[in-house]
């Protein structure tokens, strides 16, 4: 009898497909495993209908990126270099990314509780999924999957104010109260997942929600829609749903300047 481990909300893209349930807990499966026993990353072995969703995928936002992303993101995705043709294994990534940055990426079955994968931040390693969205809803993803994990992150990691930010918002998240961690996570969530960031007098792509996702991305800059300017005070009094797009997006006035005021935000817990 199959019992699932990944639980997809009704009107998930992928909720009635017996066969995405049943590969997701595979690979879920997996990467319980590697918690359970350590060693090496485990390799999924992509099927070709997986690579033909990462295909459909990356394509589009490469032309996306080369338009809204910062130039750092650019020369980090050359660094890491992505075939656009064959979806990458986490391993490969993440050993690729350790050389460059010092920064490692880990397997997790899911969404996991905010305490635990924030603080995994503090020892340079985030935890990643390695299933891939469904096929039907290649512009958009309601949870991470391998192409946020890889598109949208891997990247980031290259930027050393973006390694500095993560180690403190996961020290912090290590001794937060509950209240305190309410606030990180908010944080986390308007900055290193949605943020926009202002750049040589241009508004820029900051998050990994932004940048692994073709409906977010056209929507973080569409004209109608709010984009207010980032403050800490602001954004831990902002509630967020994890699992839709979002209502509106925050600007920070530079990474330098971020990086300075969550540094003294968590300094001050
Ligand atoms: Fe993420």
């Amino acid at each position: 009898m199959h019992t699932d481990i990944t639980h997809l909300a009704i009107d998930h893209p992928g909720a009635n497909d017996s066969a995405y349930r049943l590969r997701r807990d595979e690979i879920a499966r997996a990467a319980i495993q590697f918690h359970k026993t350590g060693g090496e990353i485990p390799y999924i072995g992509y099927s070709s209908e997986e690579q033909t969703t990462w295909r459909n995928v990356v394509g589009t936002l490469d032309s996306l990126h080369a338009i809204y992303a910062r130039d750092i993101y650019l020369d980090a995705k050359n660094i890491l270099q992505f075939s656009p043709e064959i979806l990458p294994e986490l391993r490969d990534v993440s050993k690729k990314l350790q050389y460059e940055s010092g920064f490692q990426l880990h397997p997790v079955e899911g969404l996991i509780e905010s305490r635990g994968f924030l603080s995994t931040l503090a020892q340079r390693i985030m935890l990643c999924t390695q299933y891939i969205r469904h096929a039907s809803r290649p512009e958009y993803t309601p949870e991470p999957d391998i192409i946020h994990e890889l598109i949208g992150h891997a990247p980031t990691f290259l930027d050393p104010d973006i390694v500095k930010i993560s180690e403190c918002i996961g020290r912090a998240a290590l001794y937060a109260t509950p209240e305190q961690l309410i606030q990180l996570e908010r944080i986390y969530w308007y900055t290193i997942e949605f943020g926009l960031v202002s750049e040589n007098g241009k508004i820029k792509a900051l998050g990994a929600g932004i940048l692994s996702s073709i409906a977010e991305c056209e929507r973080a800059f569409a004209t109608e829609i709010i984009r207010e300017p980032f403050t800490i005070q602001t954004v831990i009094q902002t509630p967020y749903d994890f699992s839709a797009v979002q209502p509106k997006y925050f600007v920070c006035s530079g990474i330098k300047n971020l990086r300075k005021e969550i540094e003294l935000f968590a300094s001050l817990l």
